[in-house]
C-alpha cells in the first residue's frame, strides 16, 4: 500500500516541485492549497509530468475546524510536508499580523490535527533567514539563531521553536526543519515554476522578467560591500534539488532513522554567488544582455550567506545535482514558457 503524504501549500513554487518528486517516488498525495499565492492549473503541470493527478482540497489552514475535520477523514496520512506560509518579507514589516496569524496559526491547526492521525512525521519549511548576519562562514545549524529582522523571519523562527517543545512532550512525533538558502529554478519540463503575484520580491525571477520585457531594468542594491565584487552573496539551490531533500527527509522519519524527535538540516548548495555572477549566469545561458543598474543599498540585506552543507550530505545523505547556470537556465525557460501562453 502507498504512504499518504499530506503536502501543505503543494500548489506552491517549491510545494509543487516537492508533489512531483513525492508522485514520482510512489507516495499517494493529498494536496492542501487556499491559492492565496497559487493557482489550481499548477495541478495541470504536475499531471502532464508524472501523468498523475493528486488529490488536491482547497482548504484555508487558518479554519481550525475544517481542518481537524480534513485529517479526520485522512487519518491514514503518515507524513505532512508543510509549505503553507506567506512569505513576502517586506509585506510582512507592514502587516505583521496577517503574518504571525497565516503562518503561525495554520502551522499550530496542523499540529493539533495530527493528534486525530495514527503517525505523526513533520517535515517544516524554514530558512537561512533564521541565521541573520552569521559570524562565520559557510554557516552550519550550530551558527546562533539571530533575533529576526521581520516578521516572516520570526514567524520561521517561532515555528521551529513551537516544533521543538511539541516534539519534547508528544510521544510519536518526530519532525525535521530544513532551512532552504534560497530557491531558484524550475523544473526541467517548464511545466512547473515559481509564479510571483505582482513585482517579484527574489532576483531571479526579476532578472527573467526584466528579460522578458516585463520589467525595464533589474536595480542591483549596492557594489560596495565587503565581497569580491562588491555584490551580496547567497547560496541559489535549485528548486528540484530542494524538493528531492523534502523526499529524503520525510524517508528519514518513516525508515525512523532519526535520532532525535526533532532535527535541523540546512539546505543549499554550500556555494556563494553574487548578485553580479547570477547576472552573467543568466547572460550566458541566455545569451543576451541584461539591463541593469547599480542602485544604494537596501536596508535589511544580509552581506553574505551560503550554507555548510556537511550534515545534509552525511546524516540526511542527500547533496545537490544541478549547478547554478542549470538552475538559472530552467528559470528561463520556464518564463519563456508562460510570456508564450500569455500572449497566444
Ligand atoms: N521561496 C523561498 O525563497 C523560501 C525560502 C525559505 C523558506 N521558504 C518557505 O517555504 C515554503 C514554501 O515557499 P514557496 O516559495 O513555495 O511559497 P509559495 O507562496 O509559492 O507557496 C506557499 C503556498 O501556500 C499556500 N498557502 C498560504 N497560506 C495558506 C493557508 N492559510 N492555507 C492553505 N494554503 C496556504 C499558498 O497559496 C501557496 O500555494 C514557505 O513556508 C516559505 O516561507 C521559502
Amino acid at each position: 500500500m502507498k504512504s499518504k503524504i499530506v503536502v501543505t501549500g503543494g500548489l506552491g513554487f517549491i510545494g509543487s516541485h516537492t508533489v512531483v518528486e513525492l508522485l514520482q517516488n510512489n507516495y499517494e498525495v493529498v494536496i492542501i492549497d487556499n491559492c492565496s499565492n497559487s493557482s489550481e492549473a499548477v495541478l495541470d503541470g504536475i499531471y502532464n509530468i508524472t501523468g498523475i493527478q493528486p488529490v488536491f482540497e482547497k482548504l484555508d489552514l487558518r479554519q481550525k475546524e475544517k481542518v481537524i475535520d480534513f485529517f479526520n477523514r485522512h487519518n491514514d496520512v503518515t507524513g505532512v510536508i508543510h509549505f503553507a506560509a506567506s512569505k513576502a518579507v517586506g509585506e510582512s514589516v507592514e502587516n505583521p499580523l496577517l503574518y504571525y496569524e497565516n503562518n503561525l496559526n495554520t502551522l499550530v491547526y496542523t499540529l493539533q490535527a495530527l493528534e486525530h492521525t495514527a503517525k505523526a512525521n513533520f517535515i517544516f519549511s524554514s530558512s537561512c533567514t533564521v541565521y541573520g548576519e552569521a559570524e562565520e562562514l559557510p554557516i552550519t545549524e550550530n551558527a546562533p539563531v539571530k533575533p529576526a529582522i521581520s516578521p516572516y523571519g520570526n514567524t520561521k523562527q517561532i515555528g521551529e521553536e513551537i516544533i521543538r517543545d511539541l516534539a519534547q512532550v508528544k510521544p510519536n512525533f518526530n519532525a525535521i526543519a530544513l532551512r532552504y538558502f534560497n530557491p531558484i529554478g524550475a523544473h526541467q519540463s517548464a511545466e512547473i515554476g515559481e509564479l510571483p503575484i505582482g513585482v517579484p520580491l527574489n532576483l531571479v525571477p526579476f532578472i527573467t522578467q526584466t528579460a522578458a520585457g516585463l520589467r525595464d531594468q533589474l536595480s542591483v542594491f549596492g557594489n560596495d560591500y565587503p565581497t569580491p565584487d562588491g555584490t551580496c552573496i547567497r547560496d541559489y539551490i535549485h528548486v528540484v534539488d530542494l524538493a528531492k531533500a523534502h523526499v529524503v527527509a520525510l524517508e528519514r522519519l518513516l525508515h525512523k532513522k532519526n535520532i532525535q524527535d526533532f532535527e535541523l538540516f540546512n539546505l543549499g548548495t554550500g556555494v556563494g554567488n553574487s548578485v553580479l555572477e547570477v547576472i552573467q549566469s543568466f547572460e550566458k545561458v541566455s545569451d543576451q544582455k541584461l539591463n541593469y543598474k547599480i542602485a544604494p543599498r537596501r536596508s535589511g540585506d544580509v552581506i553574505s550567506a551560503y550554507a555548510d552543507t556537511t550534515l545534509a550530505n552525511d546524516v540526511l545523505g542527500w547533496k545537490t545535482s544541478y549547478n547554478l547556470d542549470e538552475a538559472i537556465a530552467s528559470a528561463w525557460k520556464w518564463e519563456q514558457k508562460i510570456r508564450n501562453k500569455n500572449t497566444d
